[in-house]
């Protein structure tokens, strides 16, 4: 049967690439999208007309802004969350994923409680405080530990692998008072990393990607390339598919996960479209930003489908202050966020490659990256 979808008005609240990229898969889905950011040359603000100045944690500017939409999602997940829920219970906001799973999903601590709930497989964990000796966190490993900031860790920021004793003086000295606190979890001697984009719909519907290898540099991500295998891929699935019907969840979710061989561990859940799958938007019929508004708009999700044998991603990151320079390169197609300014670190952009195999897919994109002076 044949559904007739009326004109939707989406917002998304931020204006960075992701949301940069949902506005461009809702444009083509014919829909009306909205965003809410601070500045004007920001990312999403450049491509919509609907753009509306002002700051996703203030409570008169996100009420203006989700009255003149239907619904409306985010694209990072380190909002206030209090306030987000607050305000769409009042006014009867519709805002996917929900707010009260952002605020259990944006604490590790509470993140890594709820994936012990429903017994899916991570690492064990503590919860740090300003008395933890290192005899405790020894009982995790006897050889190195991972601090991670409860809450805003990003990229690496907020990650600490500390090894010895000195080590974890030098982290008190420095992070003692932090408000936050951190979670401490051993360190795992994984194989590589994987990535997982799921997708589920109100009514139920889940989709997923196959699953992509990762490749962090500086705990950044480098590239990204897939489709892999994993005797145990079957059963992971099955069980990520158990977790976001349980907990009701609606939108893209991006999975990192070790691969440890012999075992599968979640590292890190995202409840939202994720830097590991915009190989999506050359190597799959579907991308995964079109995916999450599909969610949101209640569409049926259709079977999402490899349209090459290989497909990678390859991160552009800024390298200085100067612009960036380049030159079109063969076999990429690349993709501007439209950020004004290059910084060490910055995600600029990225560029996809699709060939007969993962390893050459790679290598084009790796090629393809020679071309840039970041
Ligand atoms: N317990 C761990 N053992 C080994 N490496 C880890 C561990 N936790 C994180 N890492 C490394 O640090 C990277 C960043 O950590 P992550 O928890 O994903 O934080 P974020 O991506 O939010 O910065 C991971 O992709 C992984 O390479
Ligand atoms: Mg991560």
């Amino acid at each position: 049967m044949k559904k007739n979808y009326s004109l939707k008005n989406v917002g998304i609240l931020g204006g960075g690439q992701l949301a940069r990229m949902l506005v461009m898969a809702g444009h083509d889905l014919g829909l009306r999208m909205h965003v809410l950011s601070e500045n004007e040359e920001d990312p999403a603000a450049q491509v919509t007309r609907h753009w509306y100045k002002g700051s996703v944690d203030n409570k008169k500017d996100l009420v203006s802004f989700l009255n003149e939409v239907n619904v409306a999602t985010f694209e990072s997940e380190f909002l206030d969350a209090k306030l987000l829920q607050e305000v769409s219970r009042q006014h009867q906001f519709q805002i996917f994923p929900r707010p009260y799973l952002m605020a259990r999903l944006q604490d590790r601590l509470s993140q890594k409680q709820l994936l012990q709930k429903h017994e899916l497989n991570s690492s064990s964990f503590l919860e740090w405080s300003p008395s933890t000796t290192w005899e405790d966190l020894q009982k995790l490993s006897k050889k190195a530990v991972v601090l991670k900031a409860r809450r805003f860790g990003y990229d690496g920021n907020g990650t600490f692998i500390l090894r010895n004793l000195k080590e974890y003086e030098n982290f008190l000295a420095k992070n003692q008072n932090s408000p936050n606190g951190f979670i401490v979890e051993p360190f795992v001697d994984f194989k590589r990393e994987l990535s997982l984009i799921c997708a589920r719909n109100k009514m139920g519907q889940f989709v997923h990607y196959p699953l992509a290898e990762t490749l962090q540099k500086d705990a950044r991500c480098f590239w990204v390339k897939g489709p892999v295998k994993h005797n145990l891929e079957k059963s992971f699935i099955k069980k990520c598919e158990r977790f976001l019907h349980s907990i009701n969840y609606v939108g893209v979710m991006g999975i990192e996960i070790f691969d440890c061989g012999k075992e599968l561990l979640v590292n890190e859940l995202a409840p939202r479209v994720h830097n590991t799958g915009h190989h999506s938007l050359d190597s799959m019929n579907y991308d995964q930003f079109t995916y999450h508004l599909m969610c949101l708009i209640s569409a049926d999700l259709p079977e999402p489908e490899l349209v090459a044998p290989g497909f990678a991603m390859v991160n552009l990151l800024g390298e200085n202050n100067k612009d960036p320079s380049w030159e079109i390169p063969e076999k990429a197609q690349i993709y501007w966020y439209g950020k004004e300014k290059n910084r060490p670190g910055r995600k600029m952009g990225h560029i996809n490659s699709i060939a007969n195999n993962p390893k050459s897919a790679l290598s084009q994109a790796l090629k393809a990256l020679k071309e840039f002076s970041l």
